[in-house]
């Protein structure tokens, strides 16, 4: 039976961060390219809000960085994570983002940041496995996402893997993230991607582009 012992996730994360060389976790890219081609397509503004959903230690932050926008939120349930974050920024860099540490399922800041116009998320979703977990997420997203506002969302693919980092993971298709995210999101864009881990395995991605219309 799956998820049937509670699962410390802090603890999980934060030893996963700690323990290992961050370029070969097997979701590590070297680029977030097919995130900023999404990204490009929301024609934002510099000053946009972009809330980057269990940002880990993504290269996607100085990515946004060396894109000059300028309100990026970088936040994760793990610190160390986010340390790492820090680190593969210079100190000015650093400051452009703000860091914050939370539970996007359960969050105790994020839900104070005010309206955002981009939530990020590049796998996340896919390890919430329990139905709390899920609704925790979509109320968090609900509540912070502008009318105007995007959504883009990249789970790994029905039929591929799983599990990840050892934890189960819940495949999904661009239609069922839609049906999470109802009615109020309009479906604009997603594709396929094929993600080649450091160690070779093949990962099958679903990238998904949203935006808030009501
Ligand atoms: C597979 S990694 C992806 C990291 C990053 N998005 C990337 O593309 O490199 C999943 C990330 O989600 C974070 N995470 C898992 N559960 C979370 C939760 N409930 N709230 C916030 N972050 C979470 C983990 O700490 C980890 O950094």
């Amino acid at each position: 039976m799956k998820n049937d012992i509670k699962i410390d996730y802090k603890k999980h994360w934060n030893e996963i961060y700690s323990k290992n060389d961050i370029k070969k976790l097997g979701w590590y890219e070297e680029s977030a390219k097919p995130s900023l081609d999404l990204i490009q397509k929301c024609n934002l503004n510099k000053d946009a809000i972009i809330l980057d959903v269990g940002s880990g230690a993504t290269t996607l932050i100085l990515e946004l960085v060396n894109n000059c926008y300028k309100n990026i939120i970088a936040t994760d349930i793990s610190e160390a994570a986010l340390t790492i974050a820090q680190n593969n920024l210079r100190d000015e860099e650093k400051e452009l983002v703000k860091w914050i540490v939370d539970d996007i399922t359960d969050p105790e800041y994020i839900k104070e940041i005010g309206a955002i116009d981009l939530w990020h998320d590049r796998t996340v979703l896919h390890f919430l496995t329990e139905e709390k977990q899920k609704e925790g997420y979509f109320s968090t997203l609900k509540h912070l996402v502008k009318i105007g506002g995007f959504v883009i969302i990249a789970v790994f693919a029905l039929g591929g893997a799983q599990k990840c980092s050892g934890l189960d993971i819940v495949n999904y298709n661009h239609k069922m993230v839609s049906n999470f995210l109802g009615d109020n999101f309009k479906l604009l864009h997603y594709f396929p991607y094929l993600y080649i881990q450091p160690s070779g395995g093949e990962r099958p991605y679903v990238y998904t582009l949203f935006q808030r219309i009501i």
